[in-house]
């Protein structure tokens, strides 16, 4: 499993680092840290484990991805590992969630991690919202229902070099997989590690 999380980010480590941003995130961490370790073992929303949160968050720190959007967003528990590397990189999250009830969880999650201010959370359907959505990304991170229609409103957003997360692809000769595999415009690696399917815009 480590091989294969260290091919995955070896994969995406093409685009050169950047400066880390000026921010003195010392304040940052103690509180993230805190918040997940009171709250461990009760994140029960379809969230993806820890090594996968981390996972996450090691792919925007070591790329100095900025411009994030995720797909079901659920408490936020996902959300939280990439707005703490974007609390890092200065960056900002656009994560929606089509259940009110989880859309309310995760803003107190967010509030109570400390991590509001890197989190633009939509109570909306990502079907329609990701056709009004504007704008360059470097990430995005797909944990909903698995479907083409999200890839095709965000791929054009992404720039060179950005990444298109589908997570839960279970099956590499699904529809939706050899619809991934046929596209000439990006490269996907589906042994990454954490269940994640990883397109990589050319
Ligand atoms: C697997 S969970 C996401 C888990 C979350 N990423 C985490 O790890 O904390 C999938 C979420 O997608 C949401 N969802 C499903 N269809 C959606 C849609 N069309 N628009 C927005 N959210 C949707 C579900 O309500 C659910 O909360």
């Amino acid at each position: 499993m480590k091989t294969i999380t260290i091919t995955a980010l070896l994969f995406l480590l093409t685009v050169p680092l950047l400066p880390q941003t000026k921010m003195n995130s010392t304040d940052i961490d103690k509180k993230v840290k805190t918040f997940l370790e009171r709250k461990e073992g009760s994140w029960h929303e379809a969230n993806i484990p820890e090594s996968d949160g981390k996972l996450l968050y090691d792919i925007i720190i070591k790329n100095n991805y900025t411009r994030v959007l995720e797909i079901g967003t659920s408490t936020g528990y996902s959300a939280i590992w990439i707005a703490w590397a974007l609390s890092k990189t200065g960056g900002k999250l656009i994560t929606i969630e089509i259940d009110e009830e989880r859309y309310k969880a995760a803003i107190v999650n967010f509030k109570e991690a400390g991590l509001s201010d890197y989190i633009d959370a939509r109570l909306a359907d990502a079907h329609k919202l990701v056709h009004q959505l504007k704008g360059p990304l470097d990430f995005a991170f797909m944990d909903a229902d698995i479907s083409t229609d999200y890839f095709d409103a965000t791929a054009p957003r992404l720039v060179k070099g950005g990444v298109y997360v589908s997570h839960g692809v279970r099956n590499q000769n699904s529809e939706y997989a050899n619809y991934l595999k046929g596209l000439k415009e990006f490269e996907t690696n589906f042994n990454t590690g954490g269940g994640f399917c990883i397109s990589k815009k050319k």
